[in-house]
């Protein structure tokens, strides 16, 4: 039995959305401690929308996998939207992770929340100016 999905062995050979966005509007840094793998995403936002989805990470084959899925789920959707996107709903488009590599679809998510946290403030600092 393959321990990986087909939908993730392709994310993984073929990751979309690779790269950092020049000048973004937000940036989210994560990583975990104990496998060492990190995780950054970026995000242009317009009207409430984000309009593009790049990230970066050195990881593990599921924690790439992750994070070409998540930026597919996101991109397109309002901040709301994407806040809804969980490390689950993450795994289930992914067909399923197995139980050792579910830390990985939590980087995703929490890794896409930061860009949007990142954003938020940015925007609320220059409220105040
Ligand atoms: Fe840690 Fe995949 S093993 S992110």
């Amino acid at each position: 039995m393959p321990i990986y999905s087909e939908k993730v062995m392709e994310h993984f050979m073929n990751p979309r959305n690779v790269g950092e966005i020049e000048n973004p509007d937000g940036t989210g840094e994560v990583g975990n401690p104990v496998c060492g793998d990190m995780m950054t995403f970026y995000i242009k936002v317009k009207d409430n929308r984000l309009e593009d989805v790049k990230f970066k990470t050195f990881g593990c084959g599921a924690a790439i996998a992750v994070s070409s899925m998540v930026s597919e789920m996101a991109k397109g959707k309002t901040l709301d939207e994407a806040r809804k996107i969980t490390p689950k709903l993450v795994a289930d488009e992914l067909e399923g992770l197995p139980k050792n590599k579910f830390h990985c679809s939590n980087l995703g998510a929490q890794a896409l929340n930061k860009a949007i946290d990142n954003y938020l403030k940015k925007q609320a600092k220059r409220g105040k100016k």
